[in-house]
């Protein structure tokens, strides 16, 4: 465990997190009877400039209901998360959704960002530093996935946290790992420590198959992206066009899956590996769930937490749990 003095910023700690090797992983998940990637493996450099494509898309409705969300709840929120909060954020993605809360929360008193990738990590939090001169700034190089434990004393302070999660990132996990996940939550937030989740709801079907297969293209070339990867990073002999887009909702399971389909009888060779696909034959690349606000009310329960309080917009699209740790 290492503090670190990082120019710009008042506090950096590196918990080293373990970097899941990308070539193990994908060795693994071909291998699998239902071949797989993890989600994680999207965000290279231009799986993270799609990303942001498929956030401004008209279909993609996440990003620009959340933000709007934040902004109208702004004179709610205030009274029940008090003044002097000390906010964790959990991954720093879009800055545009920190600093949407930080416009309407009553002068909080710090913000920490945790964010396994240590260059981005430190580049967002010296922006927010900068641009917030009263805010004590840090950041943690960290596995958010992973226990958490800050107990440093100049690290954040220990009353009043506030954890901040937003995106419906927590939907890209299986329940049961959304529930450890928020168990872990609950427990670095502590006693009096609340958390502020942005939450996808269940809807419309042809909204969802809408929202990820944009016209544009970018949802598809995002999961496409993965392949890009493989070939280049892995030296893998295989051909990037004989795959397709796929992605679903399974209402059964309410979630959206998304694959990458084999248009053909095919192989991709890795090394003296080759992982046979038949036609019709998919990677299984993603899973994002969905939730009601009575489902999602639950998991906060079964995990550590009891709802204060939660809002949507007046389409139903998303939702913003404040829970607090019981
Ligand atoms: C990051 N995560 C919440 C997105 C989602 O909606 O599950 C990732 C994404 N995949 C395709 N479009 C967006």
């Amino acid at each position: 465990m290492l503090e670190q003095n990082i120019e710009g910023i008042d506090f950096f700690l590196d918990l080293q997190p373990k970097l899941e090797n990308f070539k193990d992983a994908v060795i693994q998940g071909l291998g699998h009877d239902i071949k797989y990637v993890p989600p994680k493996f999207f965000y290279d450099t231009k799986g993270s400039e799609l990303f942001d494509k498929i956030c401004a898309t008209k279909e993609y409705y996440v990003t620009r209901t959340e933000i709007a969300l934040i902004t109208s709840i702004g004179s709610d929120l205030q009274p029940l998360i008090g003044s002097n909060s000390s906010i964790i954020e959990y991954g720093c993605g879009s800055s545009l959704k920190i600093r949407a809360l930080l416009s309407i929360l009553k002068s909080p008193s710090e913000y920490f960002a945790i964010d396994i990738s240590k260059l981005y990590l430190i580049k967002t939090v010296r922006e927010i530093a900068k641009d917030y001169p009263s805010l004590r700034v840090g950041g943690i190089c960290a596995d958010f996935s992973d226990k958490i434990v800050l107990d440093q004393s100049k690290g954040p302070s220990s009353i009043n946290r506030l954890g901040f999660f937003p995106g419906s990132t927590i939907g890209n996990q299986t329940p049961d790992l959304a529930k450890i996940l928020l168990e872990r939550m609950s427990a670095t937030l502590g006693s009096n420590g609340q958390l502020l989740i942005g939450v996808d709801t269940k809807k419309d079907t042809d909204l969802l198959n809408q929202a990820y297969n944009d016209k544009l293209g970018y949802t598809a070339q995002f999961n496409l992206n993965l392949l890009t990867r493989i070939k280049r990073e892995l030296q893998a002999d295989l051909d990037i066009t004989n795959f397709q887009h796929k992605a679903f909702y399974n209402e059964n399971e309410g979630k959206i899956e998304m694959h990458l389909d084999s248009k053909e009888v095919q192989n991709i060779t890795i090394d003296d590996m080759v992982f046979s696909f038949k036609k019709g034959e998919s990677i299984h690349t993603e899973s994002s769930y969905k939730y009601t606000e009575g489902e999602f009310s639950n998991l906060l329960n079964q995990s550590g937490f009891s709802l204060v309080k939660s809002w949507s917009d007046p389409e139903e699209l998303f939702r913003i749990y404040l829970a607090k740790v019981k």
